[in-house]
């Protein structure tokens, strides 16, 4: 069964861990990362960008596939289905798709108008019993080929949003989505700093995880992060693993071309990373 993300993340934040947030593309990517949970015994999150619940076929899809796969693998440890990046218009339809906890990111708009989507927004959450993760300040990243510098959130402005009753926060600190700029400034901790002297007990969300060095993801959550989102670097290893596959010819011989063959090292590869991000985080142990 899915659960919200609250109780995992309040434990996260009081514990000072993060429980990590893997984004899925397909089958085999939430094989990989609800196994990996599973054995090492950490709550996760599976995240689902527009992009990629309209790959797998719409929202409606992807529940039904995590719900029935969480079902029969027997996973036992807490997982959340979560919109990541969601619109106001995409919100609703994973509410409605049987999400268990959506991102409302209403950073484009003006803070009023962020204000007045998100508290409706946690309304509904609330009857429903699903999380709500709101953001402040946008979170940069490579978008055609442009890569954005990430832009520092203002400190009052979240503190604004957490105290209408956000379940968790994410907040920019200089972090982007993708793969990091070779002159990336790093995170700003002063930031971060700030924000979580504002919002108190409110778990903070780090976007844009691949690519952090671990002495930063280590200090941010020393300073109230409890949610870490990772996409690119599964995805770097997926990919990687399949070329290496096919370069050694592999799927010329025998029966290499079946795909549960072809893709069977791609998936090994995501646990790998899945794995190394939850020690990382710390959430090992801590379903
Ligand atoms: P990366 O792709 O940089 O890991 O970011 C993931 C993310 O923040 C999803 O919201």
């Amino acid at each position: 069964m899915l659960v919200n993300a609250k109780e995992m993340l309040t434990k996260a934040k009081a514990g000072k861990y993060a429980v990590g947030q893997f984004n899925i593309n397909n089958l085999e990517w939430t094989k990989a990362v609800l196994e990996t949970a599973q054995e090492l015994n950490s709550p996760v999150i599976l995240g689902v960008s527009a992009g990629a619940g309209k790959y797998m076929c719409g929202f409606k899809t992807v529940a039904a596939m995590v719900d029935a796969m969480v079902d029969s693998l027997g996973i036992t440890v807490p997982v959340a289905l979560h919109l990541d990046h969601g619109t106001y218009e995409d919100c609703y339809k994973c509410i409605e798709a049987g999400f268990s906890s959506i991102m409302f990111d209403g950073s484009h708009y003006p803070i009023e108008e962020n204000i007045a989507k998100t508290k409706e927004l946690i309304d509904v959450c609330a009857q429903k019993g699903l999380s709500l993760e709101a953001e402040v300040g946008s979170i940069g990243g490579e978008e055609d080929g442009v890569v954005g510098m990430g832009e520092c959130a203002d400190p009052d402005e979240c503190k604004m949003i957490a105290d209408l009753g956000v379940t968790m926060l994410a907040a920019g600190i200089g972090n982007i989505h993708g793969k990091y700029p070779e002159n990336w400034a790093g995170l700003s901790f002063e930031t971060l700093d700030a924000i979580q002297q504002k919002t108190g007990d409110m778990p903070l969300v780090l976007h844009g995880g691949t690519g952090i060095p671990e002495d930063m993801i280590k200090k941010a959550i020393s300073l109230g992060v409890a949610k870490i989102n990772v996409n690119t670097e599964c995805q770097i290893s997926f990919a990687a693993a399949v070329r290496k596959y096919v370069e050694e010819g592999k799927d010329l011989q025998g029966k290499g071309f079946d795909p549960r063959k072809l893709l069977a090292p791609g998936t090994q590869a995501i646990k790998d990373t899945v794995k190394e991000k939850m020690e990382l985080f710390g959430s090992v142990g801590k379903a």
